[in-house]
């Protein structure tokens, strides 16, 4: 079964055409980086423009890509939220005009679904009930993975996301925009242990809050201590890693699982990455993490998603909607 995916949640725009829900045939990416750099961040009109303006000639290269045409595809599965409502609805609008044109199966597939199934696409053994670390721009969730399309989230961020510390972080530190990829290259070069940042570890829950985290590095910025910025980005980092890790594997082991997934941009990091899996290591557990084009924003992952709800019996009409802030339900 050949689904396209379609991804314009945020600032990317995305086509893909996944085969069985794991064989990649292409997956297209438009980054929108550079349009929203000069603003410090994105801006939502901006992004709906330029989704619009990228679509069509995405869908032609995914197909090109995939060599194959529209009449080789067998449902399509797209980005309904969360994101910005604007962006969100140029992809439905292109999914439902695909959809009702060749009478195709429509799905819409929540953006963190999407994200944890980016793991379903690299043809690894997945072993359920597993934990999904989902490390993002706009989310940082633990989530309790049950099947391909049951997941429980089980801890979630009370004020930034990770992705958005590292964002907020590096604006502080004068390092550019978008903040993470440079902090996380700039941070190999540093000492992690320059400076005690705290760890917010929250204990007797697994939520997240990173907001103490950005105050204190202000207030080291701000002090007369001399520290090298890739020690502070190394120690910020370092810090905010450290909570990701044991967070992740104290779920792990509290629920008895033997695999664990890294997912969303974040898990891009490469401090993040070096240290889960030497934290799994220690601890017995398999590791899955997708490589980094898939980590970011992308529409394989949407496609893979998608495959499994229509398997699982879950379909949508022409009355599919998209929400900005549409929650995560246990399939
Ligand atoms: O999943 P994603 O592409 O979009 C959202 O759904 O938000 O995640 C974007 C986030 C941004 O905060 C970005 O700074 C971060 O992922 N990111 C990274 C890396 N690549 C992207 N953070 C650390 N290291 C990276 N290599
Ligand atoms: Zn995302």
């Amino acid at each position: 079964m050949r689904l396209l995916g379609i991804e314009t949640s945020c600032d990317e725009t995305s086509v893909a055409v996944v085969e069985d829900g794991c064989r990649l045939l292409s997956n297209v990416v438009a980054s929108q980086v550079e349009v929203h750099a000069r603003f410090g961040g994105v801006v939502p009109e901006i992004a709906s423009r330029h989704h619009v303006e990228s679509i069509s000639a995405l869908l032609a290269a995914a197909f090109e890509e995939a060599k194959i045409g529209l009449d080789a595809i067998d449902a399509v599965a797209v980005t309904i939220g969360p994101g910005l409502q604007g962006a969100l609805l140029v992809g439905l609008t292109a999914a439902k005009t695909l959809a009702f044109a060749r009478h195709l199966p429509l799905v819409g597939v929540h953006h963190i679904h999407g994200h944890v199934a980016a793991n379903f696409l690299n043809g690894h053994t997945l072993r359920f009930p597993a934990v999904c670390l989902v490390v993002s721009g706009g989310h940082t969730d633990l989530i309790v993975v049950h099947s391909e399309v049951d997941l429980e989230v089980v801890g979630r961020t009370r004020d930034d996301a990770a992705g958005e510390a590292l964002d907020k972080g590096a604006r502080l530190l004068g390092l550019g925009y978008p903040g993470g990829p440079i902090l996380d290259r700039l941070a190999q070069e540093g000492n992690p242990d320059a400076v005690l940042f705290p760890r917010p570890l929250l204990p007797g829950t697994y939520d997240f809050s990173f907001s103490g985290l950005k105050t204190a590095l202000l207030r080291e910025v701000k002090s007369d201590r001399a520290h090298s910025t890739a020690d502070l980005a190394a120690s910020y980092l370092q810090a905010i890693v450290d909570v990701l890790v044991a967070k992740t594997v104290s779920l792990a082991r509290e629920v008895g699982v033997h695999q664990v997934m890294l997912a969303g941009g974040v898990a891009a990091s490469t401090v993040l990455r070096r240290e889960m899996a030497q934290a799994c290591a220690r601890c017995g557990l398999s590791l899955l993490v997708p490589p980094r084009h898939l980590c970011t924003d992308n529409a394989a992952m949407i496609a893979s998603a998608g495959y499994y709800l229509l398997r699982a019996g879950h379909c949508d009409d022409l009355a599919l909607n998209a929400t900005a802030n549409l929650p995560l339900r246990r399939g």
